[in-house]
């Protein structure tokens, strides 16, 4: 078989110490079962490369990065010298470009947020059902509040009018709304296999073994919010074992505190999806737990990029203190999704998430570093 090849970005702040970690386990796992598995480095930390070239990444980037199966991205964001943290030096429009021109170029049309509750995880929610939270929050990745047209009229001015569009077509709405009914179905057989199935209403009152929740806000954004309708009741035709919910993003904030046990397969636009999964994150957490994806389902010549939700902390850039839990879980879904390719992957993405979660349910509530997880990962996976 042609090597699986990674491209290794760590980026910034505490992007390269999760990074470091991840890393570790990949060299344990491929040592140990001869994974035809390969991965380059790129340094490109934002701060130290625009000092020197002026640029967020170097020139031809995305032409380098595209010779690889995935990306495994640490954490991009810079604010500048920790010794002069009020300074400003380089704005978030320039850091985190890199971020949006991947998602972009290499049409990563879903984004993947998957926030469960694990056993050692931070259990925010008094109640005791946050035990049973387990969602897949899909975020469309590619268009919607993200497409960045717009701009700023009698600039500085006191008349000064921004404008921000918003596009939404119905070819994406149809992909992501599918694929989250996809995903539905695998969920369920999973669940199935494992023999512990769970139960939806649907709206005839009647119950079904997954459910798509689709958000929208179609009471005040009417146009895009009555095509996601229409797309949704066309494709749910074709799903009729898959339960159907629809819920307003602010009626679904407050459910996902609520109940948000409730939920299965939760699909929304760009924003609120971005909005909505750093709250599913805390249901599942918080930021030290939770995973992300960014994947382009369709063209296999077009690698997928995964990070973890959490962004590149400076506050505690450096020190050893950043928890490598989520870029790990991160890790163990790039090796599931490569095993498209490499069914040899599938067991030790599991054996990774496996070691991951184990580690958690062993470790709750102590104070470890970054180093000492990792340590105790590598170690339960046979180094
Ligand atoms: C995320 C982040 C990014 C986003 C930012 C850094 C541009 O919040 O991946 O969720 O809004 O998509
Ligand atoms: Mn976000």
């Amino acid at each position: 078989v042609q090597p699986t090849r990674i491209a290794v970005t760590p980026g910034d702040g505490i992007g390269p110490e999760v990074v470091a970690e991840s890393v570790r386990c990949l060299e344990v796992l491929r040592s140990k079962h001869g994974l035809a598995l390969e991965w380059k480095r790129f340094p490109w930390p934002s701060h130290a490369w625009h000092e020197e070239h002026g640029e967020s990444w170097p020139a031809d980037a995305l032409e380098q990065l595209q010779q690889y199966d995935a990306i495994l991205l640490g954490a991009l964001g810079d604010p500048g010298p920790v010794d002069d943290p009020g300074r400003y030096l380089l704005p978030d429009s320039i850091s985190l470009a890199p971020l949006l021109d991947m998602r972009k170029n290499f049409d990563q049309w879903v984004c993947e947020r998957p926030a469960r509750l694990l056993p050692g995880a931070r259990q925010y929610l008094a109640d005791e059902r946050a035990k049973d939270i387990d969602m897949l929050v899909i975020r469309e990745n590619s268009e919607g509040e993200y497409v960045s047209q717009g701009g700023r009229l009698r600039k500085g001015t006191p008349d000064e009018v921004a404008t921000q569009m918003e596009v939404f077509t119905r070819k994406a709405t149809d992909r992501i709304i599918r694929y989250g009914f996809e995903q539905a179905r695998r969920r369920a057989e999973q669940r199935a296999k494992e023999g512990n199935t769970r139960s939806f209403r649907t709206l005839d009152g009647s119950t079904r073994e997954s459910q798509v929740c689709v958000i929208t806000k179609r009471n005040a954004l009417r146009y895009w919010g009555d095509m996601y309708t229409e797309v949704f009741e066309e494709i749910a035709e074709e799903y009729p074992d898959v339960a159907t919910h629809h819920e307003l993003v602010d009626a679904a904030c407050m459910k996902f505190v609520q109940s948000p046990w409730a939920f299965d397969v939760v699909v929304a636009s760009n924003l609120q999806g971005d909005i909505l999964t750093d709250l599913a994150a805390v249901l599942s957490g918080g930021m030290g737990v939770a995973p992300s994806c960014n994947l382009n389902p369709t063209d296999p010549d077009m690698p997928s990029m995964f990070e973890p939700t959490h962004g590149s902390a400076p506050d505690i850039a450096g020190q050893g203190l950043a928890d490598p839990t989520a870029m790990l879980f991160t890790t163990a879904r790039m090796l599931d999704w490569l095993s498209r390719k490499d069914p040899t992957l599938a067991s030790a993405a599991k054996e990774l998430f496996d070691a991951v979660a184990a580690d958690l349910a062993e470790n709750a509530g102590t104070q470890r570093g970054t180093r000492e997880i990792g340590d105790a990962i590598c170690k339960r996976l046979g180094d």
